[in-house]
């Protein structure tokens, strides 16, 4: 692999949100509101802080439609959306077999849907990642109920031992979030992966591969971010109203794609200035105005 491939981005949007019946009977949870923008713009703004431009949308057969009508190709932000449909969720892993002509050799970040990610010096934590071409990077950060993930135990340098899917017995307090880093042999490991006994293709076995190969680093995301849950009706609302708060305080945008997409260059005044006057008449246009003020 050489620094000449572009890290390509995949967001996994599809899933059956089960837990958030009867609102995600008829809409993806992905396209539920986090206070003032559709879910999955959170995801799409870390790949997009992340420098990645060229993008795969993953979704259920039923919900492409809509969130091709919610993000159209990307070219508004200067950026590029593949969508793929997952007929199944069947697993996290299999996202990578699913993208594996859309990547076409290059590495990866893929980040999850429902992921939302918030803290001082983010672009910094996710330039690092990647900058590691060869390899996978994930993340381990600090929960007070790790049976419920992927947990990462690492020893006193910080080097991984162990990464197991929803142990009973967790053997560290550190969940591996919703964003991976890797190189280009994903598909192939992947493809290699076998289904659990609930019948998915885990993620956390394709880690394991990594591991095996001493291929593995886990960054740990200190308390000083926030990796929020919108699984439950109550997480979404929590999410809702951090979202809400931080931004009234700062009156600074999270997760804003053309704000990124404006201070990455990747579109100019003019395309601005067009998108803010399409939401002139509320917080989120007059925001985008003052972006051609500042
Ligand atoms: P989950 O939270 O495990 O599942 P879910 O979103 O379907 O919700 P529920 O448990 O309420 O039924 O999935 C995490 C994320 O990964 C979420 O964004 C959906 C996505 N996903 C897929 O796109 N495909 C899959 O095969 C799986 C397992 C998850």
């Amino acid at each position: 692999m050489t620094g000449d491939t572009p890290r390509k981005g995949i967001v996994l949007a599809g899933g059956t949100g089960s837990r958030l019946f009867p609102i995600t009977n008829g809409v993806s949870k992905q396209l539920m509101p986090i206070y003032d923008k559709p879910m999955v713009y959170y995801p799409i703004s870390v790949l997009m802080l992340a420098g990645i431009r060229e993008i795969a949308i993953i979704t259920t057969p039923q919900d492409q439609d809509q969130f091709r009508r919610a993000l159209g190709d990307g070219s508004q932000w200067g950026v590029s959306f593949t969508y793929i449909v997952q007929d199944r969720p069947e697993g996290l892993a299999q996202a990578y077999i699913l993208a594996e002509a859309f990547l076409d050799g290059s590495p990866s970040c893929m980040v999850l849907g429902d992921n939302i990610f918030f803290g001082h010096g983010l672009p910094e934590l996710l330039e690092r990642a990647c900058a590691r071409e060869t390899g996978g990077t994930v993340f381990g950060y600090r929960v007070a109920d790790p049976e419920r993930y992927g947990v990462v135990a690492m020893d006193a340098e910080g080097r991984v031992t162990q990464i197991i899917e929803k142990p009973e017995k967790p053997p560290s307090p550190f969940a591996v979030t919703g964003l991976y880093f890797l190189d280009g042999t994903a598909p192939a490991r992947a493809a290699k992966v076998t289904p659990s006994a609930r019948g998915e293709l885990e993620i956390t076995s394709l880690l394991e591969m990594y591991l095996a190969d001493g291929a593995l680093t886990v960054e740990r995301m200190g308390r000083g971010y926030a990796w929020l849950d919108t699984g439950t009706h109550g997480s979404l609302l929590d999410a809702g109203n951090f979202v809400r708060t931080l931004q009234s305080r700062q009156g600074l945008q999270t997760g804003c794609l053309e704000e990124i997409a404006y201070e990455k260059g990747w579109i100019d005044r003019a395309r601005l200035e067009e998108l803010a006057e399409a939401m002139a008449k509320n917080d989120y246009g007059r925001y985008l105005k003052t972006l051609l003020r500042d």
